[in-house]
């Protein structure tokens, strides 16, 4: 599963703007591969202009982080976090992350999971983690259930596949800092 010595070594770090131009060929070979994803490659049209501008907020929002795995100077991986500013909600953070088809089954999921989950627990306000999975999406539940997510809740049938099958949306949550969590209200 983890790098063995025929593999080259996989960093991790936080995305830059001059990452853009990259990550945009990156998530469109993600979308175009379509597996777990909502968005069809038509549907995703960010210029790389569009792109410096959102890596450049992300990287000045202490909520939020894009963080990208990479073989040499190959982007790999990632995982995107987002926050909701409102003060009731602002200690939750909701994730998406990817790995290249041709990097899968190789530990770089679970390592990017891994280097967000210490990032959360570094965090002085961020204490949950959220996640929308397809629940056919059998690699990604194994990944998220390896790290301890749980199901909260199913979506029925909100996905349609180009075929006209459908599949039920998961919604998993994880709490790092479970040792100070705080049991939710009404229960
Ligand atoms: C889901 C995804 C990110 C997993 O990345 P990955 O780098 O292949 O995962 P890892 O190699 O780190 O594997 C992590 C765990 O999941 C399990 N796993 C990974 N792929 C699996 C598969 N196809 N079937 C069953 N289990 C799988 C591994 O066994 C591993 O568990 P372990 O460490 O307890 O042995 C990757 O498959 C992907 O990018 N898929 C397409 C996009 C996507 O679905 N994103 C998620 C949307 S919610």
């Amino acid at each position: 599963m983890n790098d063995t010595p025929d593999q080259k070594p996989i960093t991790i770090r936080a995305a830059r703007p001059s990452d853009a131009a990259a990550l945009n060929a990156y998530v469109r070979a993600i979308y175009t591969e379509g597996t777990g994803m909502i968005t069809r490659p038509g549907e995703f049209r960010a210029s790389t202009l569009r792109q410096r501008f959102w890596l450049a907020r992300k990287g000045v929002n202490p909520d939020e982080t894009c963080l990208l795995a990479f073989e040499d100077d190959t982007i790999v991986g990632m995982l995107e976090c987002w926050t909701d500013k409102r003060q009731r909600v602002r200690h939750s953070t909701t994730i998406a992350m990817s790995v290249h088809a041709g990097f899968r089954k190789r530990g770089i999921g679970k390592k990017l999971l891994l280097h967000f989950a210490d990032w959360v627990q570094k965090h002085a306000r961020l204490e949950r983690i959220e996640l929308h999975v397809h629940a056919d999406n059998l690699a990604a539940l194994a990944l998220y259930r390896s790290i301890g997510f749980v199901l909260e809740g199913t979506r029925r049938g909100v996905i349609r596949y180009e075929d006209g099958t459908v599949t039920d949306d998961h919604i998993m949550a994880f709490w790092p800092k479970n040792d100070k969590m705080t049991p939710p209200r009404g229960h």
